[in-house]
């Protein structure tokens, strides 16, 4: 029995999760052939995804690494965000594609936005692997979405619960929660 099992319940199954990037990377591909594409993947929970994403991909892609984290107040996020690790280099005139591993209030990636824009970016568009819409609290346009989501906490495939539970090869549910 795996480690998980006794905590974490199936949400999204894992060939589903990779028919679904597998979906998304090949619109990117459409939508950036002949362009410049850097992917910023933001710390820790999209690592999954973005690496996945980029596999998928069928173009010379760029990674770069954004680390964040929020100031919490109680379990709700305060839109109060600092950049732990910033990106290797300058991203003026570039083709930004933000990957995210969920929009849930919406806070940290108007956050993230703005401080992309003020950098000048040829582009600048949002890739999010799941949308909480429930909790929304300021409206982010998604330009790639893989999944809708009810109200959940979720974990797995990067995300976390109390750091524990990222390297789960699927989207699952806290049992006990
Ligand atoms: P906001 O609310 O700013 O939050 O859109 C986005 C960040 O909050 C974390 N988050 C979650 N993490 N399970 C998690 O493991 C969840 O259900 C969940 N909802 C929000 C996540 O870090 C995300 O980037
Ligand atoms: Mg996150």
């Amino acid at each position: 029995m795996a480690f998980y099992e006794q905590e974490v319940g199936v949400l999204i199954p894992e060939d589903k999760l990779q028919a679904r990037v597998r979906e998304l990377a090949a619109e990117i591909t459409r939508d950036y052939a002949g362009k410049d594409l850097t992917l910023i993947c933001v710390l820790k929970g999209s690592a999954f995804f973005a690496i996945d994403l980029a596999k998928y991909i069928d173009l010379p892609v760029k990674l770069e690494f954004l680390g964040v984290s929020s100031y919490q107040g109680g379990t709700e996020s305060t839109g109060e965000v600092r950049i732990t690790t910033d990106v290797s280099k300058p991203m003026a005139g570039k083709h930004l594609l933000v990957i995210e591993d969920i929009i849930d209030t919406g806070l940290t990636m108007q956050f993230l936005l703005e401080n992309l824009r003020a950098r000048h970016p040829a582009s600048l568009k949002v890739c999010s692997l799941l949308e909480k819409p429930a909790r929304a609290r300021t409206k982010v346009d998604i330009d790639y979405k893989g999944f809708v989501i009810e109200d959940l906490f979720v974990v797995g495939y990067g995300l976390d619960y109390g750091e524990v539970y990222r390297n789960i090869p699927f989207i699952g549910v806290m049992k006990n929660k």
